[in-house]
């Protein structure tokens, strides 16, 4: 499959997406949604890989949906297509673990884009905000949920309401990443534990991280029984018996994904 604005290619088990619109510092048009979205569900169904790193340039990760794209939609265009959210939702719909590699700016959509994988890395450089509100609108892919769920109110209305950044540092200190790493070791360090990821049984990834999300839907006592069904059905799995196995003879698991 031949890509324009994005960059696909395979690393052993893993598959990696690069945002790829330098010109436009990686800002999400239709083209670039359209083409991600269709990089994801073939890595998604792909049996030989085992999670997906997504990732941009030094300089940006994405500045956001194509400002110059949407500034003459009318209401009824945006409203009839289901504008930002029918297609953009594709990372958050994935069900192979999605690492962002966030570099330089992750703004508006690009922030969506990042917060909707299934966590973030960053480089010391990156930069995250929610800036629509200094275009007169909003955030339109999730940036007033997401970004609340993972900073907590005060700092995500501060953030929308001013459209002020966010570094690195202050990113991992809120919970937005999970770790800061040097901008030349990003995309090594996020294949390396994509890498990680991928030498487990996928079952039992594909559960966790399903399990996982499920504390954003639910209850604490729905969602630690939704835990307990996954967990009992991994015992139907040749991966429970083998990486059981496997530990009581002091060997590594060879897991099969059956
Ligand atoms: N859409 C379209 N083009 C964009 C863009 C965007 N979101 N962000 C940057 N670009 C373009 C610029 O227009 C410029 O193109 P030209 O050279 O043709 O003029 C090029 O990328 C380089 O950008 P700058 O010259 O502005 O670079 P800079 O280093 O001076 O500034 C920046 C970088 C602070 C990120 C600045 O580009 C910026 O503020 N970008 C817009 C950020 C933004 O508002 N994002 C939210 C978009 S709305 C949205 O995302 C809605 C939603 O919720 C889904």
């Amino acid at each position: 499959m031949a890509y324009e604005t994005i960059i696909v290619e395979t690393r052993d088990h893993v598959g990696l997406i690069r945002l790829n619109r330098p010109e436009a510092l990686n800002a999400l048009n239709a083209q670039l949604v359209e083409e991600l979205g269709e990089a994801l569900a073939r890595f998604d169904a792909d049996d030989a890989i085992g999670a997906i790193v997504l990732t941009g340039s030094e300089k940006a990760f994405a500045a956001g949906a194509d400002i110059k794209e949407m500034q003459g939609k009318s209401f009824v265009e945006a409203f009839r297509e289901d504008f930002i959210t029918r297609n953009w939702e594709a990372a958050a719909r994935t069900r192979k673990p999605v690492i962002a590699a966030v570099a330089g700016y992750a703004l508006g959509g690009g922030c969506e884009l990042a917060m909707m994988c299934d966590f973030i890395l960053c480089a010391d450089n990156a930069k995250f905000g929610q800036p629509e509100i200094n275009l007169g609108v909003m955030p339109g892919a999730g940036g007033t949920q997401r970004l609340t769920r993972f900073v907590g109110k005060s700092k995500a209305m501060e953030m929308n309401l001013t459209g002020r950044f966010m570094d690195a540092a202050e990113a991992e200190r809120s919970g937005l990443v999970s770790r800061v790493v040097p901008a030349d070791s990003l995309v090594d360090e996020a294949l390396a534990t994509a890498a990680k990821i991928a030498e487990k049984s996928l079952l039992a990834v594909m559960a966790t991280k399903e399990a996982v999300n499920r504390a954003y839907e639910t209850t604490l006592s729905e969602g630690v029984r939704f835990e307990r069904r996954m967990f009992h059905a991994l015992f139907a799995t040749e991966d429970q018996k083998e990486g059981m196995e496997a530990f009581i003879d002091k060997r590594q698991p060879q897991f099969k994904d059956r």
